[in-house]
């Protein structure tokens, strides 16, 4: 039978934000997205991440749960707000936040689980919003950034190994500065690109101080986490190539490009133009080369078509319905969740192809549709999620053995329900269905499938 080789990672990921709750206890500060919440009509049930699932107080739960799943490993990341309630150099650090986390790394530790940190999910810490409007201040944000990984580097790099920078930069950017679905809530078509910029520049400038300072002492690795779905020409046609491509480069190329190779897309420049900032040379040779892996998170494919009014995406338009009217796949709560095992194999080449660097999948995960409305024995027999998981684990498998492609681990999302962003509760990608009215957990069968599967196909 093909297998993974015996130091593949594997487990599951999940976000600050998403789980932690304890939002305004412990002496953690408020991050943007406590504030952006409370904005009526913002999150589709009302809600927020004050409780969540209620991580903080019942890490060892989980933990456990990990364990009993058998997992390798275990993706979360770090609340800046709660190790630095305000966020800047020349604030006061949160000493309850730092042993909360060294906790939680020796707990992971004890039960033999590798674990992978992300500095930065998103929860910019409200009060550099504040002071300087965060992301688009080049100068104070890159500082601020360094400052707080350094933190996190003196604190907890004797235990960790594997540093990622920042989750989704395209999300960060797109979503909170263009769109205005996620927080800080701006609409505008220029500060995208100064978020985009300006969040490179902290990533590596966090990296060269990583490289300088402790990974020759700790011996670590440090890379950043990028997302893209598949993207598939809707036909044969000159312009629907061209145009998939061009979905490619303004999904990942704008930020893979100047980090792998040190320069932005041309696809990219041809429409953004003066909009785009560039970067010193000085800055270039900081970027250039700064990733030690590629963080992959991927969820579907998308049938590409030329046209559109969106910028985020190049002007095109993306679906999943094929000219004779059929779905790429089963479809679930969200437009991201298709299922379509072969364009994760394609996308997985593309990358190794393009980029020459190993890869992990830092995320990748399937939210069965009107979950949110089963009972919780329904809920429990998640046949979707394990078509998703199986069609995804056995095309990475298949790229791994048969492509020749160096996929070094694997997360699944999520290991718990959890606060899925705007859609409040109401879209659940957990391997475990959390109740949230008693915070119990239950593990549903696709927890059960995952934990049988990669060790069946790992290597002793
Ligand atoms: C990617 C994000 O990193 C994560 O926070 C989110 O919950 C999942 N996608 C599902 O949408």
């Amino acid at each position: 039978m093909a297998q993974f080789p015996s130091d593949f990672d594997w487990g599951f990921a999940t976000a600050s934000y998403q789980i932690e709750g304890s939002a305004s206890l412990g002496g953690r500060g408020p991050s943007i997205w406590d504030t952006f919440c409370k904005l009526p009509g913002k999150i589709r049930d009302g809600s927020s991440g004050e409780v969540a699932t209620d991580s903080v107080r019942l890490y060892k739960e989980d933990v456990a749960l990990l364990k009993s799943y058998n997992v390798k490993a275990y993706r979360f990341s770090i609340s800046w707000s709660r190790m630095i309630p305000l966020g800047g150099r020349d604030d006061p650090v949160n000493p309850e936040g730092i042993a909360f986390y060294r906790s939680l790394l020796e707990e992971l530790l004890r039960n033999g689980i590798t674990p992978y940190v992300t500095l930065y999910h998103w929860d910019l810490p409200q009060g550099l919003h504040d002071r300087y409007g965060g992301w688009l201040d080049k100068e104070e944000i890159v500082k601020d950034y360094v400052n707080y990984a350094k933190l996190c580097f003196d604190s907890f790099g004797h235990l960790v190994k594997n540093w990622i920078t920042h989750n989704e930069p395209w999300v960060i950017s797109c979503l909170g500065y263009q769109k205005g679905v996620f927080a800080p809530g701006h609409e505008s078509n220029t500060e995208p690109w100064i978020v985009a910029h300006n969040a490179i520049l902290a990533h590596a400038y966090a990296v060269k101080l990583y490289r300088e300072q402790y990974k020759p002492v700790q011996g670590g690795q440090i890379g950043i986490t990028l997302d893209c779905h598949w993207q598939i020409p809707y036909d044969d046609s000159p312009e629907n190539i061209e145009a998939a491509k061009k979905g490619i480069d303004f999904k990942l190329g704008r930020f893979a490009d100047p980090i792998y190779k040190g320069y932005y897309p041309e696809r990219v420049k041809k429409i953004i133009d003066d909009r785009l900032p560039e970067f010193t040379e000085e800055e270039l040779a900081v970027v250039k080369g700064s990733s030690d892996f590629f963080g992959l998170n991927t969820y579907t494919s998308q049938l590409v078509q030329e046209g559109g009014t969106d910028e985020t995406n190049g002007y095109i338009t993306v679906g999943h319905t094929r000219p004779d009217g059929t779905q790429l796949g089963t479809v679930g709560a969200k437009n991201i969740c298709v299922v379509n095992p072969p364009g994760f194999r394609s996308l997985l080449n593309y990358l190794w192809k393009t980029y020459q660097k190993p890869i992990y999948v830092t995320e990748n995960g399937f939210a069965v549709k009107d979950e949110h409305k089963m009972t919780i024995s329904e809920a429990l027999r998640d046949k979707d999620r394990i078509e998703y998981f199986e069609g995804y684990a056995n095309a990475m498998l298949q790229a791994v053995t048969e492509d020749g492609v160096p996929v070094k681990g694997y997360f699944g999302w999520s290991l718990l329900d959890n606060f899925e962003w705007a859609d409040g509760y109401e879209a659940r990608f957990g391997v475990t269905y959390v109740d949230y009215a008693t915070q119990k957990r239950y593990p549903k069968e696709s927890a059960q499938f995952l934990s049988k599967w990669f060790p069946e196909h790992t290597s002793a």
